[in-house]
């Protein structure tokens, strides 16, 4: 298994180029399932998740190229089995991202129901929900979902909470549903836009991605169509915290920092100057930073994927800062590493209060999930001697060549295997 080794103590300093956002990418590619026309996708990430999407793809039929540059093309003329099996679901829950389109498409769909994971519980009651509302049957047998619906027929469907794939779900369903589909209270993640887009690249009707309520015409058949995926924001976001944490000065290009308002506000309330221009984005630091408090909500609030990289940057911040996270149930799990690494970290509930320390010390530590992993990697970068971050895998789940853009800043970092 392999692991990162870290001497901290770095200032990062440079330019990297930000590469695609890993979860606008997951649901484009099952969007693929839409039609049997091809649908070649560019800017997409080279990551785990992403390869774990494609066997499950390939698997069910759809025939999948890609070109050197990583542009995928994927074209589902038949599909074989319109299933996604327990042993590729359980290593990534994005996988019921294909419960709409092949329930569209094919009139039955059967997915392994998602477990619960290491950062929450993280039910899929909104996904089935929406589907019945559009006709579906849903059944729950031996461990899958089971869907089936002739042809889905429009309608308004109110989630009862904020979900994003819920919400990518049911839009990629109604495309090709009979009649018009309304979503309320609809997640307005920038993922969701970019989806949204590809799917009205491929003569889909989608109104309204971005604010809290999603029109959808139905259309008897979707085509072929070339997409780009949107820059990661996320990515974008844990290299801002990194240079800010380690006293640096970075320039992200490639980036989109029109998606990144509320991280930017909350490096700029410490004190880090912050710089943008059409597609790039540059951190600046003048001294030590002092603590940001931090409170998780979907778009256009704090992003719960961000959470645990300011916690790092909170760790050695001046004074104290409230960290709470409202989205998941249980996303605190880097708190125990990061205290390992001399951290004063204290939980209550969901909330975490974060007393800044002079200096961190490295240590082996290891997480159970990608951000958390990230916020490792950015706390080794602060310690003092050496960090080994431990089941790199997770990390390689969502950054691409994390040690490779980091090195490039200056971190002295390697993989072991
Ligand atoms: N929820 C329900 N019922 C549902 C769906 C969601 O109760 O039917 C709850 C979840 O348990 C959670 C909350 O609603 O407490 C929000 O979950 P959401 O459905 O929005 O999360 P998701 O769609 O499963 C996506 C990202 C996550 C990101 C969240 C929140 C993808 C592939 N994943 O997950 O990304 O944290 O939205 O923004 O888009 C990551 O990249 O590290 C990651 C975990």
């Amino acid at each position: 298994m392999d692991r990162l080794v870290i001497e901290g103590g770095v200032r990062l300093a440079g330019e990297v180029a930000v590469s695609g956002a890993k979860n606008a990418t997951l649901p484009i590619l099952t969007a693929a399932l839409l039609t049997a026309e091809p649908l070649t996708v560019s800017n997409v990430p080279h990551l785990r998740d992403v390869t774990t999407m494609l066997n499950l793809l390939a698997q069910m039929g759809v025939a999948v190229s890609m070109d050197e540059r990583l542009g995928v093309e994927l074209t589902a003329a038949r599909i074989a089995e319109p299933v996604a099996p327990y042993e590729l679901v359980k290593t990534m829950r994005a996988s019921v991202l294909v419960l709409g389109p092949l329930t569209a498409r094919c009139g039955e769909a059967r997915v392994s129901l998602p477990g619960g994971c290491a950062i929450g519980l993280r039910p899929v009651d909104q996904h089935l929900k929406g589907l019945q509302a559009m006709g579906a049957e849903v059944a729950i047998e031996h461990g899958y979902i089971s869907v089936r619906a002739k042809r889905l027929k429009g309608a308004r469907i109110r989630m009862d909470l904020v979900t994003v794939t819920g919400t990518e779900n049911i839009m990629m369903a109604a495309t090709l549903a009979d009649g018009t589909t309304v979503i309320e209270n609809a997640a307005r993640e920038p993922e969701v836009v970019d989806l949204a887009h590809c799917l009205n690249a491929m003569g889909a009707r989608v109104q309204g991605a971005g604010s809290d309520v999603i029109t959808i015409e139905g259309a008897d058949r979707l085509h072929g169509a070339r997409y780009r995926v949107m820059p990661d924001r996320i990515e974008t976001g844990t290299f801002l915290v990194a240079a800010a944490a380690t006293g640096g000065s970075i320039r992200l290009t490639g980036a989109r920092p029109d998606v990144l308002d509320a991280v930017r506000e909350k490096l700029r309330e410490p004190g880090a100057h912050v710089t943008t221009g059409p597609d790039w984005i540059a951190l600046e630091t003048n001294g030590a930073l002092s603590a940001v408090n931090v409170r998780t909500a979907p778009y256009p609030g704090f992003p719960t994927d961000m959470q645990a990289q300011f916690m790092a940057l909170d760790s050695i911040a001046r004074g104290t800062a409230l960290v709470t996270e409202t989205v998941f149930e249980n996303r605190f799990m880097h708190v125990q590493e990061l205290k390992r690494l001399g951290a004063d970290i204290e939980v209550e509930g969901n909330n975490a209060v974060v007393k800044g320390v002079a200096h961190l010390d490295g240590a082996t530590v290891m997480a159970t999930d990608l951000r958390a992993s990230a916020s490792l990697v950015l706390a080794g970068l602060i310690a003092r001697g050496t960090t080994t971050v431990d089941r790199v895998y997770h990390l390689d789940r969502g950054y691409e060549r994390i040690e490779e853009k980091l090195s490039k800043l200056g971190a002295r970092i390697r993989r072991v295997r």
